[in-house]
């Protein structure tokens, strides 16, 4: 059976979103989730735009193996250099140029003739092949451009040596019926289309990024390029997990085989939205918190009779089968290893020891631990950075007429900093102004705060979450705890550490 390859590019297009940043360390973990998830190719960055990006591309493509790391590049020689030196390492590296092709963009924009445009793309790809031979070529605005264009310059830039033709709706234009058929065109209308791959690319503007690349697929793409959660520039890009359980889900309809694990989705769209600070509506398809719920007395009756009455997925396809009581404080080494290895988690042996310690911490706390705790207690270490601050103690008065007033103590690279009591508006506000004192940094604005509970009952798993705006970009911190000022303490010198590290790579 055939298939279609599933390009990823949260790390590129979905980093374009309005105020997400991610340092490099937050980009390889979720390079290693998607890699996890068998997507086939990770667009891991822009390298010229900036040091971090190239720093971060590099990182990916020297430690995440079994996928393609694709770098962009405008067509330009020092894009095409610094994309090569970034993802040179990578176990299949590919180097993404593009160029406008519609005639707005060319008028306007480049200011350049048909013809100049297509030298341009054929310089570039020629420029590349001295390095590479995996090549994808995008025409950006192709929906907006005519098929005999299109046409023309596809043909020039696969005679050159590119593999891969990417048909970006870069605007979110183009409707389903209309992009489908602008495939077709293109395949008849490119003579050596035999020669490469035919990519699609579609941003979300009418909300009809994923029809329009269904409806490619259906007219002869063999990639598709997707976003975790369907971040990306403006409204997003066609969301990952909606198009392969698309297809995995209607495979009656599209016969096409599906290589990705579907069960690394849920825990893939969490990190993403965790460390992008850009949360889920309740109702998002496949991965909203409602995604699986149902509320009408008619459905739920159906649903316990039979699950498929108002299911078209299994939640568990997707990774969610969270709320299952796994573990308790009698489990020993063996049973945690166990769990870390079907859940696919590497840890090596010191850090084994030290989260099989808070593991028997928290099963002390709680009388059963579920899936979801170990997880949330993993997650607080997704990221292997560098932790300039640490949290050694804290405490918090607060109280019906009394001012809230907390005492931080931090660890600054192996140094211990304790600050004067700080007050605030309420007890979070003064944990929040005692690290501002402590660190120095006061100009941070929070943008977001939100506790859940990671599962349900009284001794549930706290989880807090923060997005704060610090010198103008956002960084995103997060932690899980059972106290919720210990929480949301962590989260905000995560966010902390993460602008300092960012402010070190650039
Ligand atoms: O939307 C777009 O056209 C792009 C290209 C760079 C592929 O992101
Ligand atoms: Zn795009």
């Amino acid at each position: 059976m055939a298939g279609v390859k599933i390009f990823d590019t949260t790390l590129r297009d979905g980093e374009q979103s309005p105020g997400v940043t991610l340092i490099p360390e937050e980009k390889l973990a979720i390079a290693k989730q998607l890699a996890k998830m068998k997507v086939n190719v990770i667009e891991a960055g822009f390298p010229i735009s900036s040091d971090g990006d190239f720093n971060a591309v590099k990182m990916v493509a020297e430690n995440v193996k079994g996928v393609e790391v694709a770098a962009l590049a405008r067509c330009r020689k020092s894009d095409i250099d610094r994309a090569w030196e970034a993802v040179q390492h990578a176990e299949n590296p590919r180097i993404h140029v593009f160029i406008a092709s519609s005639p707005i963009h060319l008028e306007y924009k480049l200011q350049m003739s048909e013809d100049e445009v297509l030298n341009n793309a054929v310089e570039a790809v020629k420029y590349a092949a001295q390095y590479t031979d995996n090549i994808e070529f995008s025409a950006e605005d192709a929906s907006r451009t005519g098929t005999d264009f299109l046409a023309r310059l596809f043909k020039a830039v696969i005679d050159v040596g590119a593999k891969v033709i990417n048909i970006p709706d870069t605007v979110g234009y183009a409707v389903p019926s209309e992009f489908g058929q602008l495939i077709k065109d293109v395949k008849e209308k490119t003579p050596n289309i035999d020669q490469a791959e035919i990519s699609v690319h579609c941003h979300n503007d009418l909300g009809l990024a994923v029809a329009n690349s269904l409806a490619a697929i259906e007219n002869g793409a063999s990639q598709v390029e997707v976003s975790v959660n369907g971040i990306g520039e403006r409204a997003g890009n066609a969301a990952l997990e909606e198009i392969v359980m698309a297809l995995y889900t209607r495979q009656d309809y599209y016969n096409l085989d599906i290589t990705q694990d579907t069960t690394q989705i849920a825990r893939l769209s969490k990190l993403v939205a965790n460390s992008t600070g850009i949360t889920l509506q309740a109702n998002k398809a496949i991965v909203g918190a409602n995604a699986f719920a149902h509320e009408a007395g008619i459905h739920q009756d159906g649903v316990i009779k039979e699950r498929t009455t108002y299911e078209i997925m299994d939640a568990k396809t997707i990774g969610l089968d969270h709320n299952k009581l796994v573990l308790g404080k009698h489990s020993g080494r063996h049973a945690l290893k166990d769990f870390l290895e079907k859940y696919d988690y590497e840890l090596d042996q010191e850090s084994f020891e030290s989260f099989f310690k808070r593991f028997k911490d928290l099963a002390d706390k709680k009388k059963n631990v579920s899936n979801a705790d170990i997880i949330a207690l993993l997650d607080n270490e997704l990221y292997d950075y560098e932790k300039i601050y640490e949290m050694e103690y804290i405490s918090v008065l607060t109280g019906k007429g009394l001012l809230p007033t907390a005492t931080v103590r931090l660890k600054k690279e192996g140094e211990i900093i304790q600050s004067a009591a700080c007050n605030g508006d309420g007890p979070v506000d003064a944990i929040f102004q005692t690290i501002n004192e402590l660190t120095g940094i006061e100009d941070i604005k929070l943008m977001s705060y939100k506790i859940d509970a990671v599962t349900e009952g009284k001794d549930a798993l706290g989880e807090a979450f923060i997005a704060a705006e610090i010198d103008g970009k956002i960084f995103t911190g997060h932690s899980s705890q059972t106290d919720i000022t210990e929480a949301s303490a962590a989260a905000y010198i995560e966010a902390i550490n993460k602008y300092l590290v960012y402010t070190k790579n650039k």
